[in-house]
């Protein structure tokens, strides 16, 4: 076999060295040097069984009519909620890559999936970080039932090739990509140019057989996917899969998807035996308790409605400039509403200190959410508690008047169906279409000063 010869290339600049260096002496990048191999065109032929030496004899590209329509046939992923994020199953022949930090449940998720799978289909699932005992110790843990799914623990790139070549199987799952290492390159396991050729290689080998792959990868210190975006270009889809350590639920979310929508949110919690699917999450973040400074929202992710309890606390600041921390909320959003709801409900609130957090660890970022943290923020600051029952929907301007949200509707009847009774929504959001029992009732209002008199009417002043 003739040895590719190895040069390093600045990913800042694009300058060519043949020695390694921590600084592009081109640029004067630290850590942009990575290693690539020349000649990689042979290699790439010769896996590939491509012959480029042959000259095209005819027009390759054609016109988009005539480009037949093929019916994928998804393949389901023995999840339902696994499924909801990638857009109802498996693309044959496309790449995955569920990211997230290190025991958090990846391998656990994957094994899951590939043991529920291989009751109907040939999956392989490759364990680069694990031996064969260790997996199988996890299946048993699992309660895996006894399927034919075939295990391969290896770490060597040009295996897990041939085993792909020669199983065929529908799935694979690469546990993980920053494992595996190819032979042809110098660097260690797990460093850019590994990463980038492994992930490589095995898309065209996925291509080619119709495998659909799926790819474990980690996350760096700073949260990104290692392989600084490398793979994120290269694979169809990135799944992240979140969530406290210290709880037990897990998110799994779409970053990038090309069969599917994005804003999918999949709710699993780790139990003894595994992961479980939980199909009515809204139980997990909202607790119905009644204390001041407690309001509940309904937040939207994707096609489905979530209740999620905010907290805030708010206290006399000892500080020259009061402290403001939100966890699950961007702070620039905090400040903005607690402007709001200093000049326009004339709050004091630039000499107390603002602690917001939203409830099981979860993210909310839409705007929809103002409303509630304004409620929540008040409730605090008056020590008075929200009256029970109440949800609120809204997203408040900088001149304190409400703005209509999207999905109401649906926000709405999530609400009504865990028992909520008054809804306050933005004036003008078309709420006589919305289909609810008489026990809810939906209050409009059109900006905060007109919340704070509605809600007086319970028990918020
Ligand atoms: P793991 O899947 O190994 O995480 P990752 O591959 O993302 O690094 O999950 C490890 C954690 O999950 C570990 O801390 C133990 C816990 N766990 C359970 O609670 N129950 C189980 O049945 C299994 C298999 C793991
Ligand atoms: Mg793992």
């Amino acid at each position: 076999m003739v040895r590719a010869s190895n040069s390093f290339v600045c990913t800042n600049c694009g300058a060519q060295t043949k020695q390694f260096f921590g600084r592009c002496s081109s640029c004067g990048e630290w850590n942009t040097l990575v290693e690539q191999v020349i000649e990689a065109k042979d290699l790439r032929r010769r896996r590939e069984g491509v012959d480029l030496s042959k000259e095209p004899s005819n027009l390759r590209s054609r016109p988009m009519g005539g480009v037949g329509q093929q019916l994928i046939e998804r393949l389901p992923s023995g999840f339902q909620e696994f499924d909801r994020v990638l857009g109802s199953g498996l693309v044959p022949g496309s790449l995955v890559l569920v990211g997230g930090d290190p025991g958090i449940g990846k391998s656990t998720l994957l094994l899951q999936s590939a043991t529920a799978m291989a009751s109907q289909r040939s999956i392989l699932y490759v364990s680069a970080e694990e031996s064969a005992e260790q997996v199988k110790l996890r299946w048993s843990r699992i309660e895996g039932a006894d399927t034919n799914l075939n295990l391969l623990a290896e770490t060597d790139l040009e295996v897990v090739l041939q085993e792909l070549e020669s199983l065929r199987p529908e799935v694979a799952i690469i546990d993980s990509i920053q494992a595996l290492h190819d032979s042809e390159l110098t660097s260690s396991p797990g460093s850019v140019a590994q990463v980038r050729e492994c992930a490589a290689a095995l898309q065209r080998v996925a291509k080619k057989y119709g495998i659909a792959l799926l790819l474990v990868g980690h996350v760096t210190k700073e949260g990104m996917l290692a392989g600084p975006k490398v793979l994120e270009h290269l694979v169809d889809a990135v799944l992240t899969f979140e969530g406290d350590r210290f709880a037990s639920h897990r998110l799994l979310r779409a970053v990038k998807n090309r069969f599917g929508a994005t804003h999918e949110l999949g709710v699993f919690e780790m139990q003894a035996s595994g992961l479980v699917e939980v199909n009515n999450p809204s139980e997990l973040f909202f607790s119905g308790s009644s204390a001041a400074g407690i309001s509940t929202i309904v937040a939207c992710e994707g096609t489905r409605s979530l209740l999620v309890d905010l907290q805030a606390l708010i206290s006399p600041t000892s500080y020259a400039s009061p402290r403001r921390s939100a966890t699950g909320l961007g702070t620039n959003r905090l400040h903005q509403i607690l402007a709001v709801l200093e000049k326009h409900i004339s709050l004091p609130l630039s000499r107390y200190d603002c602690y917001l957090a939203v409830a099981g660890g979860l993210e909310v970022e839409e705007p929809a959410a103002d409303l509630g943290v304004a409620a929540a923020v008040v409730s605090s600051f008056k020590d008075l508690p929200i009256p029970k029952g109440t949800v609120f929907i809204g997203e408040l301007g900088l001149g304190g008047q409400l703005r209509p949200v999207g999905q109401l509707s649906q926000r709405v009847q999530e609400a009504e169906r865990l028992g909520f009774v008054r809804a306050i929504v933005p004036s003008g959001s078309g709420t006589n279409s919305i289909e609810i029992s008489n026990k809810m009732e939906i209050i409009e209002a059109d900006n905060i000063a007109e919340v704070m008199v509605i809600t007086a009417q319970g028990s918020l002043t």
